[in-house]
């Protein structure tokens, strides 16, 4: 995994280690903070508009308010990325995919600052706002063409943290868990269940299946992230005439899916083959799942 290489700590410069911040404050403290993760395509940001209201709405969520205005964030992100640019590129990857080679992830963190230890949010004073540009870590060339593996968390997803799963807060322990149960099981992502057992949303993506020809993904109502991608997907696939559900998914509905795949920003569209030990459809990428990684692609060409 590629190490950060350069952060903006409220509009100053730094290399990772010398950009410090107190251990007072509230996201080190309580994870009481939001995020957001964009990435490049030819070195510009997608859908930056949308994660930055995505942000807003994360900070509204937690009555936080943020030491930068979205104009300035995307500022210092064009700021940032000039810099980063102007570095020592890091060495390439042999495996990523080529669309994915030589980008750049960029974190942006909000934190509502530090003060006096104690959960009471009017103890928090000073604001912090962090960029954190990275390369972008995408799945491997070879993860694209031939799928991956996923499994159900035996966790259910983690209760919010805030007020609601649709915030992006930096409080991810039950998050983290999940992943490690993945890697356990030698598996790309772990996707949550609520309490009635329906399937919402993976630790840092989104899921879709393809039954009986049509795409369903859990609705927002299933307290999901809004994911980016997700939006994006849905909007290709409408515009494409395919039927579009955003409904409730069972584990029984993704195992007998014709097929399956997860969206995020640093994976985009990523087929599974596997959930647990359950082979999707012929065990490749289907064939709708391959449309819409095509027409994905070609949004982002004309960035
Ligand atoms: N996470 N669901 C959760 C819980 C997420 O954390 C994410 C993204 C998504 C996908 O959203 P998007 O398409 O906007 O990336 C869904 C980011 C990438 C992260 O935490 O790294």
């Amino acid at each position: 995994m590629p190490s950060p290489i350069l952060v903006n700590l409220d509009g100053e410069l730094l290399r990772p280690a010398e950009a410090k911040i107190s251990v007072l404050d509230r996201g080190f403290l309580h994870g009481d903070s939001v995020y957001e993760v964009i990435r490049t395509y030819r070195g510009r940001p997608f859908e930056l508009a949308a994660h930055l209201e995505r942000l807003t709405h994360s900070a509204k969520r937690l009555a936080l308010a943020p030491r930068w205005s979205t104009d300035r964030v995307e500022v210092e992100l064009y700021r940032t990325l000039r810099a980063v640019e102007g570095l020592p590129p890091p060495p390439p990857d042999p495996l990523a995919a080529p669309w994915n080679a030589g980008q750049w992830s960029i974190r942006v963190v909000m934190t509502r600052g530090a003060g006096e230890v104690g959960l009471d949010p009017a103890l928090a004073v000073d604001p912090q706002a962090v960029l954190i540009v990275q390369p972008l870590a995408g799945p491997a060339a070879r993860a694209y063409a031939e799928g991956v593996k996923v499994i159900l968390a035996s966790t259910p997803r983690p209760p919010p943290e805030a007020v609601d799963p649709t915030a992006k807060t930096g409080g991810r322990v039950g998050h983290v868990l999940a992943v490690r149960e993945a890697r356990d099981a030698g598996a790309e992502e772990a996707l949550f269940l609520d309490a009635q057992g329906r399937v919402t949303e993976g630790c840092s993506s989104n899921v879709f299946a393809v039954r009986g020809g049509r795409l369903v993904t859990p609705s927002l109502a299933a307290g999901i992230l809004a994911g980016v991608t997700r939006a994006v997907v849905l909007r290709l696939a409408r515009q494409q005439g395919v039927g579009v559900e955003e409904t409730a998914l069972r584990p029984g509905d993704l195992y007998s899916a014709e097929e399956v795949f997860i969206t995020s920003t640093a994976r985009e569209v990523l087929p599974v083959t596997r959930v647990d030990r359950t082979v999707i459809g012929a065990g490749i990428p289907g064939s709708l799942t391959r449309r819409l990684q095509e027409s994905f692609r070609a949004a982002t060409a004309s960035l």
